[in-house]
């Protein structure tokens, strides 16, 4: 019996794929209409299992278009999860204008649409790396935001509008900032199916610097029910965070996939010239989820090891995309390094 219907944008992406395919198996009471571009990130192939559920519905469009928005929310929705958004910091160093128009434009037009329609609850998906580069300690909710890419700079402003809003407009708003995050289904252009596809494919993996840069890796799957758990359960206005608590070096990363793949160190790994900008280490705080009753459950050795696995299984999801746009991409950004 569907209480709810909920409108997810970006819902052909990574995160919010998963998203999409958790909902539609554990909560029968959940309906779900996807808002998504279909960019070069969005896959049609990241929801085929639940494409022909009568609970699942589809708009092609940009967030940043009303009239879209306005469709897709059609007769209403009692929520809007937005996932929508340029989010690969290399890309916002070749191309900082779309990010700005998706994540900080295409928000601001959600919001409007949250005030339009009298929508009862708008989860904003944002990300740790607004917190900008933390030297020592972990990043708090409180603390001051200091974006350093044009990509944390574009989600950090999305932040800010949404926030604004619930102060000027008393918008039923909820910010989530996540930490990195892996697992199936992850277009292979970030850090981790990025080694994966090129270990498995007998290519170098590109380590940036000396490699000594620290993330905090969370499991999709994971992530999608923090997000879940925060928009039910979260206090309108507040901003909670969601991390793995599993703080690796990318070398330590990069170890285990050469061990997983029986790669060696000397034949597959090439030190490249640093990303411009680049941020020494990510560690956030996520106390206020944990008290709201979220916490991560997926092992990092079990879940890396159950994601190699998958893009083991699933050269006919990542070859596709590995020959397409990906080549020029590939290209542009690792030739000169
Ligand atoms: P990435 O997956 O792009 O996520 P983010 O930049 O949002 O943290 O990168 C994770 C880390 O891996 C980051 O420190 C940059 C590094 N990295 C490489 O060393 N080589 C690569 O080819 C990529 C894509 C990332």
């Amino acid at each position: 019996m569907i209480h709810r219907r909920w409108l997810v944008t970006g819902g052909l992406g990574f995160i919010g794929s998963a998203f999409v395919r958790m909902m539609l198996r554990e909560r029968p009471d959940v309906a779900i209409a996807v808002l998504d571009a279909v960019t070069y990130a969005g896959n049609p192939a990241n929801v085929s299992e639940v494409a022909h559920d009568p609970r699942y519905s589809f708009v092609k469009g940009d967030i940043a278009d009303a009239d879209r928005v306005d469709e897709a929310i059609g007769q209403g929705v009692d929520a809007i999860v937005n996932f929508a958004a340029e989010t690969h910091v290399d890309r916002s160093i070749l191309d900082p204008e779309a990010f700005i128009r998706t994540d900080v434009m295409g928000t601001h037009v959600l919001l409007e649409a949250v005030r339009r329609h009298k929508i009862q609850r708008y989860l904003q998906v944002s990300t740790d790396e607004v917190y900008g580069d933390v030297e020592l300690g972990a990043s708090a909710e409180g603390d001051p935001i200091r974006p350093r890419s044009p990509y944390a700079a574009s989600k950090a402003g999305g932040d800010l509008q949404v926030l604004a809003y619930h102060t000027t407009f008393e918008a039923p708003v909820l910010v989530t900032r996540g930490s990195n995050t892996y697992g199936p289904y992850q277009y292979p252009e970030k850090l981790i199916p990025l080694f994966i596809t090129n270990l498995l494919e007998g290519e170098q993996v590109p380590v940036y610097g000396d490699g000594l840069q620290v993330r905090d890796w969370l499991h999709v799957d994971d992530h999608a029910r923090g997000i879940a758990h925060v928009l039910e359960h979260g206090v309108p206005g507040e901003v909670y965070n969601l991390g793995g608590g599993n703080s690796r070096t990318n070398i330590e990363i990069t170890r285990e996939l050469l061990r997983l793949t029986a790669r060696s160190y000397e034949g597959s790994v090439r030190h490249v010239t640093d990303r411009q900008g680049h941020d020494r280490r990510y560690a956030i705080d996520s106390s206020k989820a944990q008290a709201l009753g979220w916490a991560p459950r997926v092992p990092f050795a079990n879940g890396l090891a159950e994601t190699v696995a998958w893009y083991r299984d699933r050269e006919d999801w990542w070859r596709p995309i590995k020959s397409g746009e990906f080549r020029e991409y590939y290209r542009r950004q690792y030739a000169l390094r």
